[in-house]
């Protein structure tokens, strides 16, 4: 029985692996596709790619893909904060840290609502920061790119949250 037991072993982890990674990949994915669905500011390959090289997002629930996505939001907003030479993208940063931290406790206590609110603040500073230098003639951006991240990330940010409150069993699992 020593060799057919010592092929089972393997064969099973192989099997447990393969299954809960492409539950993972599901969520991910159909979650990803509602949430472009539902706002055409969110593109699926921005979605999936930022979720999925996220630390343990192959084992989170909806729930958890939504701390993803803020989390991924306040990297981005610190990050902005620290190469913005505009003085009004300083200011406009200064304010969204404070809003993305307090949006996160608000989603930790499932206070939705409130998360909303925060989130879509931070959104407003990411848009007005890049339209700042759209008004200045051959000015160029330093931080478009993260001012783009931050206004999609918040965006995937709102629709999950629609997802979980909406949360009728079908499509999700947390
Ligand atoms: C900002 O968001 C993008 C897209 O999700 C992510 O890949 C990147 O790592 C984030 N930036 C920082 C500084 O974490
Ligand atoms: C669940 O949500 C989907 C998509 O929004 C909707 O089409 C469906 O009718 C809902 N099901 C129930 C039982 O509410
Ligand atoms: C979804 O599941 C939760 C908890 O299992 C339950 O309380 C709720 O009634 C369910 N909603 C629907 C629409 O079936």
């Amino acid at each position: 029985m020593k060799p057919l037991s010592s092929l089972f072993l393997p064969l099973s982890l192989f099997l447990s692996l393969f299954f809960h990674g492409s539950k993972g990949q599901n969520l991910i994915q159909n979650t990803c596709k509602s949430c472009s669905k539902d706002d055409p500011n969110i593109k699926y390959e921005f979605c999936t790619s930022s979720i999925q090289a996220a630390p343990a997002s192959q084992c989170a629930t909806l729930r958890g893909l939504g701390m993803i996505s803020i989390r991924l939001i306040r990297y981005n907003v610190t990050d902005t904060r620290c190469h913005s030479c505009l003085s009004d993208c300083l200011e406009l940063y200064s304010d969204a840290i404070p809003s993305i931290k307090l949006a996160m406790k608000s989603y930790n206590s499932k206070k939705y609502y409130d998360a909303n609110i925060q989130i879509s603040s931070v959104m407003d500073a990411a848009t007005t920061c890049e339209d700042g230098f759209k008004d200045k003639d051959g000015v160029v951006s330093p931080v478009t790119k993260l001012n783009e991240n931050t206004f999609q990330l918040s965006a995937m940010a709102l629709s999950l949250m629609n997802l979980i409150k909406n949360n009728n069993n079908t499509t999700t699992n947390g």
